[in-house]
C-alpha cells in the first residue's frame, strides 16, 4: 500500500511516499528558513504564500523520487492541525483536490501524532511507551498505549522548548530557526559560567515552564553591559541556556517513565534533533535501564513521512467515511 503524505503546518513544505506505512520511498522537504530568518521568527502570511508556490513541485518531486505515479497512490494523508491556518489550508486543499481528481481516499492527520509515530519509520517500538514531543510549538509528555491511544502526562504551561531556543537566538541576533544555531554556538561555551534557573514546578509535576528561563537569559544579556558578568560570552549564554532546557527535559521524561512504570522512551520533534540533548538523554537513561528511541534528525524536524505514517495507521484502525473528507477543515490548535 502506497501513502502520499503532505505537510504544510508551519514553515516546511513537505511531501513523502511510504510503502506499507513505514518504508520510506521518498521524503522531500523544502524549508523556508531563508524567508523567515531575517525576521527572527515565522511570518505567517509569507509562510502561506511560499507553500502555494512550492507545494505542487514538492509533491511531483516526492512521486518522482519514489518512482510512482499519482494513480498508483492508495491513500493521501495530510496535516490537518495544529499549525498556522493559512499554511495548513494550502496542504489540506491540495490534498482534497488530488483526492477528488483521482478518487483516492484521503485522511486528515494531527501533526503531533505524526511526530509521535515518526520513530516507526526507523524502528519498531513496543507499546506502551512514554513519548516526549519537543518542537517549536509544543513540549508534551504522553503515555502512548497504542496507535491512536495517547494520554497526556504533562505539557508546557508557557513557551515550548523550541520556541525558547528561537527566542534566545533572536535576543542574541542569530536568525531563525534558533535551535541549530544555539546548539552550534553552545559547543564553544561554558555551561557553568552562569547559573540559569530550572523550573521544576510542583513536586512530581510533569509539566514544563520555560518562560522564566527566557527572562533569565534576557537579564544575563542586559547585565553584561554593567559591572556584573562582563566575562560572560554569547557562547556561554547559549551553553548555559541549552543545559538548563536539556536537564529539565531529561529529568521529567525519566520521571514520567518511573511514574508510569515504563522502560521505553521516545524522544521526538524538532528539538530532538539537538545532539547535546540526544547524548545527555542516552547517558541519563542507561543506568535506569530505560531504552531510548530517537528518530534521526531529519525525521525529528517537520517532514511529511511522519504524516504519511500516522495517516496510514489511522486509516488501518479507523478509516473515515468518504463523505467526511471533503468537509475536512484546518485546526489551528
Ligand atoms: O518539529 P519542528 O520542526 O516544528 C514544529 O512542529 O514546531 O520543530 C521546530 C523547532 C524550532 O523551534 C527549532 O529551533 C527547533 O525545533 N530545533 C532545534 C534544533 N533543530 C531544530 N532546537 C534545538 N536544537 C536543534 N538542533
Ligand atoms: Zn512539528
Amino acid at each position: 500500500m502506497l501513502t502520499l503524505g503532505i505537510e504544510t503546518s508551519c514553515d516546511e513544505t513537505a511531501a513523502a511516499v511510504l510503502e506499507d506505512g513505514v518504508n520510506l520511498r521518498s521524503n522531500v522537504i523544502a524549508s523556508q528558513h531563508d524567508i523567515h530568518s531575517k525576521y527572527g521568527g515565522i511570518v505567517p502570511e509569507l509562510a502561506g504564500r511560499s507553500h502555494i508556490d512550492k507545494i505542487h513541485f514538492i509533491i511531483r518531486e516526492a512521486l518522482q523520487q519514489a518512482e510512482v505515479s499519482l494513480d498508483e497512490i492508495d491513500l493521501i494523508a495530510v496535516t490537518q492541525g495544529p499549525g498556522l491556518v493559512g499554511s495548513l489550508l494550502v496542504g489540506l486543499n491540495t490534498a482534497k483536490g488530488l483526492a477528488y481528481a483521482t478518487q483516492k481516499p484521503m485522511i486528515g492527520v494531527n501533526h503531533l501524532e505524526g511526530h509521535l509515530l515518526a520513530i516507526f519509520l526507523q524502528e519498531p517500538v513496543e507499546f506502551p511507551f512514554v513519548g516526549l514531543i519537543v518542537s517549536g510549538g509544543h513540549t508534551d509528555l504522553y503515555r502512548v498505549n497504542g496507535f491512536g491511544d495517547y494520554q497526556v502526562l504533562g505539557r508546557s504551561r508557557d513557551d515550548a522548548a523550541g520556541e525558547s531556543f528561537d527566542k534566545v537566538a533572536k535576543m542574541l541576533g542569530w536568525g531563525y530557526p534558533g535551535g541549530p544555531i544555539v546548539e552550534a554556538r553552545a559547543r564553544e561555551g561554558d555551561a557553568n559560567a552562569h547559573a540559569f534557573p530550572r523550573a521544576w514546578l510542583e513536586k512530581g509535576s510533569l509539566d514544563f515552564s520555560f518562560s522564566g528561563l527566557k527572562t533569565a537569559v534576557r537579564t544575563a544579556i542586559a547585565k553584561r553591559g554593567g559591572s556584573h558578568g562582563k566575562g560572560l560570552s554569547d557562547a556561554d549564554i547559549a551553553a548555559g541556556f541549552q543545559d538548563a532546557v536539556v536537564e529539565v527535559l531529561i529529568t521529567k521524561a525519566l520521571m514520567a517513565c518511573e511514574q508510569q512504570g515504563l522502560k521505553r522512551l521516545v524522544l521526538t520533534g524538532g528539538v530532538a534533533a539537538n545532539g547535546y540533548l540526544r547524548q545527555r538523554l542516552r547517558e541519563a537513561a542507561q543506568p535506569r535501564n530505560v531504552t531510548c528511541h530517537v528518530p534521526k534528525p531529519i525525521l525529528c524536524t517537520d517532514n511529511a513521512a511522519m504524516i504519511a505514517c500516522a495517516g496510514y495507521f489511522r486509516f488501518q484502525h479507523a478509516p473515515p467515511e468518504a463523505s467526511e473528507l471533503l468537509r475536512l477543515d484546518a485546526h489551528a490548535n
